[in-house]
């Protein structure tokens, strides 16, 4: 059978990785996907750059509309990033009939609603696996693998830089501006890193998972988002003296008794002795807990050229597979049928339940610690643990160190505001959201 052609936009970091993975791949990829898949087009714009990786290869263009025109090309690949121009080729890439594969986590948390209503309505598929947790194949799992189930929650270290961050900054003592500058050049970080480190990458991934765990339209603006850059060292050496890790969490989750879904990114105390708790580096894992399977945990390189090469190149092969199936007969984009999806809303985070970690930073004496647990008592808020560090001679002050039972995020502010106005709490109160994940 002839092979199917491929056209590429964006040749960087995961574009580099998907031209090298084919390569060297070829003959086993076209083995599983039944014909050859051919990358015969090439778009960036610096076009000598481009040229010197795939050499006589494949045609390199400056313009990727030049790809879309073209009509032997079947699928069309979106490694350009950002939600400017990338919206522009997707959409145009549709509209003239082709099939589209990205990486691109922001255009779909974004603008999913759009592109998946065009992809429809064209009758092509728009194919996202490395959107998410890089090679690990959680949009397979989630659409496909765990279909059966009613998905309760999910939670996952879904960006690789602030995970290599926080791990260096615990392991290593390491400084966080170092830290970052290496995930950089490692070709982890965003274009713009400020989407890695406050959190609005993990939340552009969360949005997607949580569309395709509840039928939900995916809605990035009714997410919490809150990042790394705020961690203080000292945080991190007190969760571990309480057993804890501090982990940038995406976590998604039916709340019924709300009548709503928690959809949140923030810092998190997770127990270390959960699995996830050790998951190091760059590497990204997602925890799933569906009412038939239980507690599912999906593991690997959540960023980088070759492992997000590889969900690009296993969603080329799925379109090759697919691509003469009736439209009404493929798996939807969103795991649910496009006229099933539900309206419940997203909870706002004073909605959202969970324990917590607090730091106050008191003067040390007589009361203070009684009429701060007497104000989480008015609260109805229980305490779950508590330490005081130690003052030394002659320091007037110490750091009280409080871990809650879940509580509603809203009565949590309320206990915080009457604490923070005592006169004995000296400095801003911390505050980390904890999850027991069990
Ligand atoms: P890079 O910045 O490394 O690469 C982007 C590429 O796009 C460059 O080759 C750039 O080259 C090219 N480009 C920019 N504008 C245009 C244009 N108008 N037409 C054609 N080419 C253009 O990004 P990454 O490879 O790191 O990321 C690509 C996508 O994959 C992003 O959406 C990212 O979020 C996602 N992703 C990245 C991961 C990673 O580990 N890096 C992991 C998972 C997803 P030039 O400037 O010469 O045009
Ligand atoms: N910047 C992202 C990360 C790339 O660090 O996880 C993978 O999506």
């Amino acid at each position: 059978m002839k092979p199917i052609q491929v056209g590429l936009m964006g040749l960087g970091t995961v574009g580099a990785g998907v031209f090298e993975v084919l390569r060297r791949n070829r003959e086993e990829i076209r083995r599983r996907a039944g014909r050859g898949i051919e990358l015969t087009m090439v778009s960036r714009r610096q076009i000598e750059a481009a040229r010197a990786l795939v050499g006589d290869s494949a045609v390199v263009v400056a313009d990727a509309r030049e790809i879309i025109a073209n009509p032997d090309i079947d699928i069309v690949i979106e490694l350009i990033g950002g939600t400017a121009i990338a919206r522009e080729l997707v959409l145009e890439a549709i509209h003239a009939g082709k099939h589209v594969v990205t990486a691109n986590k922001a255009l779909l948390a974004v603008h999913g609603t759009e592109i998946f209503a065009a992809a429809r309505e064209h009758g092509v598929m728009v194919a996202f696996e490395a959107a998410v947790a890089g090679g690990i194949p959680i949009i397979k799992a989630l659409r496909e693998g765990l279909t059966a189930n009613r998905i309760e929650w999910i939670a996952g270290i879904i960006n690789g830089t602030t995970n290599f961050i926080l791990s260096e900054m615990r392991t290593k003592g390491a400084d966080f501006a170092d830290a970052l500058k290496e995930a950089q050049r490692l070709g982890y970080a965003e274009a713009d890193p400020t989407f890695d480190i406050e959190g609005v990458d993990a939340a552009h991934k969360a949005t997607i998972m949580s569309a395709i765990a509840f039928g939900i339209p995916v809605q990035f603006d009714k997410a919490y988002v809150e990042g790394v850059t705020k961690l203080n060292a000292a945080d991190i050496r007190y969760a571990e003296q309480l057993g804890y890790r501090i982990k940038l969490l995406g976590i998604t989750k039916r709340r019924d008794d709300a009548g709503g879904i928690e959809l949140r990114v923030h810092p998190t105390l997770v127990p270390a002795k959960r699995l996830i708790a050790n998951v190091e580096g760059a590497m990204n894992a997602v925890v799933v807990h569906g009412d038939a399977v239980g507690t599912t945990l999906h593991y690997g390189k959540g960023a980088g050229a070759e492992p997000t090469a590889s969900a690009v190149i296993a969603d080329l092969v799925d379109i090759t597979r697919l691509h003469t199936a009736d439209p009404d007969h493929r798996v939807p984009h969103l795991a649910f049928q496009p006229g099933s999806l539900h309206d419940t809303r997203i909870l706002t985070i004073d909605e959202v339940v969970t324990s917590f970690y607090l730091r106050l930073q008191v003067a040390d004496q007589a009361g203070v610690l009684a009429r701060i647990t007497g104000i989480l008592a008015e609260g109805n808020i229980s305490i779950d643990a508590l330490l005081q560090r130690e003052s030394a001679e002659g320091e007037a002050q110490t750091d009280v160190i409080i871990l809650t039972h879940d509580t509603v995020e809203g009565r949590m502010n309320t206990a915080i505001a009457q604490m923070q106005a005592l006169p004995t709490v000296l400095a801003p109160i911390v505050r980390i959201r904890k999850e027991e994940l069990n």
